[in-house]
């Protein structure tokens, strides 16, 4: 009983401003050992809050306490590697908003019917934005503002910012890879790789359409750059995606996803996954599939 009241205290810290984690921190004290309590703090606030390796921060709060040093650790922030300066955001209300589809509701009509991109965009992608700013709303955190860095920085245990950050983040890019227009194939240098990591477009497909098929209950495939520069496919559950270090085996910068929850399909296909797989895989824009590409290689740079 004592173990899970300490741990929902420590996943509770994260929907507090940063001036109530003292107070919270004392009333850690005493519950249980400070080596232990370093490691639930490590494991809540690594990629939030300050550039430091584990095994300096488990040594440092190991010598002196976790309580004792958060407080200067707090004012700790992320220093950008060109300029040296350091960036703090403050979430509002309205952080994040729902983006445009920038297409009609039927052009993706037969594949993709008007009211399921009407209940997709205008329901459950704005629920996961409207969730996700809850969340965040009045939290100061060392990051510089973007979904990106707060996904590369979610830990497996925070549901609600993995979720719904998750949810905002892979339907943005759904929507933008689904945009009409574009090429029918892979062209220029995203061709090339696709040949060259994995063996042609329609190896690539296969695998792709697999990905999609066999990943059990709600998620996503995805095609991403990895952290070598090569393209990989995955898949992952729910709302998660390669960005998430901390919760997924398979991480990267993803440059395609499909969304494969029933409610991206069911209302053409029920059942039939591997149906609207087929239509996903006629209806992806290629050109927003390869700004991607260049925007991801040069992170990789
Ligand atoms: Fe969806």
């Amino acid at each position: 009983m004592r173990r899970r009241a300490l741990k929902k205290e420590v996943r509770s810290i994260g929907k507090v401003k940063f001036a109530s984690l003292k107070s919270v921190l004392a009333l850690l004290d005493g519950l249980l050992s400070t080596q232990r309590r370093a490691h639930l703090i490590w494991k809540r606030f690594r990629g939030h809050l300050c550039v430091m390796d584990k095994r300096t921060f488990l040594k440092i709060t190991g010598a002196a306490g976790a309580g004792l040093v958060l407080t200067p650790w707090m004012g700790c922030e992320p220093k950008d590697a060109q300029s040296g300066s350091t960036a703090m955001t403050t979430f509002g209300p309205e952080s994040f908003k729902l983006p445009e589809l920038g297409f009609s509701l039927d052009a993706l009509a037969p594949s993709i019917d008007a009211l399921t991109m009407e209940i997709h965009h205008g329901k459950h992608h704005a629920g996961y934005v409207r969730k996700l700013n809850a969340a965040l709303d009045g939290l100061t955190l060392a990051n510089d503002g973007s979904l990106e860095s707060l996904l590369q920085g979610v830990s497996a245990e925070d549901a609600s910012l993995r979720n719904n950050g998750g949810g905002h983040y892979n339907h943005t890019l759904y929507w933008e890879v689904l945009r009409p227009g574009g090429p029918d194939a892979p062209e220029g240098a995203l061709a090339e790789l696709i040949l060259r990591d994995l063996g042609g477009v329609e190896s690539f497909a296969d695998a792709f359409a697999k990905a999609g098929a066999t990943q059990f209950g709600s998620g996503w495939a995805w095609l991403m750059v990895n952290g070598e520069g090569k393209l990989e496919v995955s898949s992952t559950p729910n709302q998660d995606n390669p960005l998430m270090t901390q919760c997924v085996a398979q991480t990267g910068t993803p440059i395609l996803g499909m969304d494969v929850w029933e409610h991206a399909y069911y209302l053409n296909y029920q059942n039939r996954r591997k149906d609207y797989i087929q239509a996903f895989l006629r209806l992806v824009n290629w050109s927003a599939v390869s700004e991607r590409l260049e925007r991801a290689i040069s992170i990789v740079r």
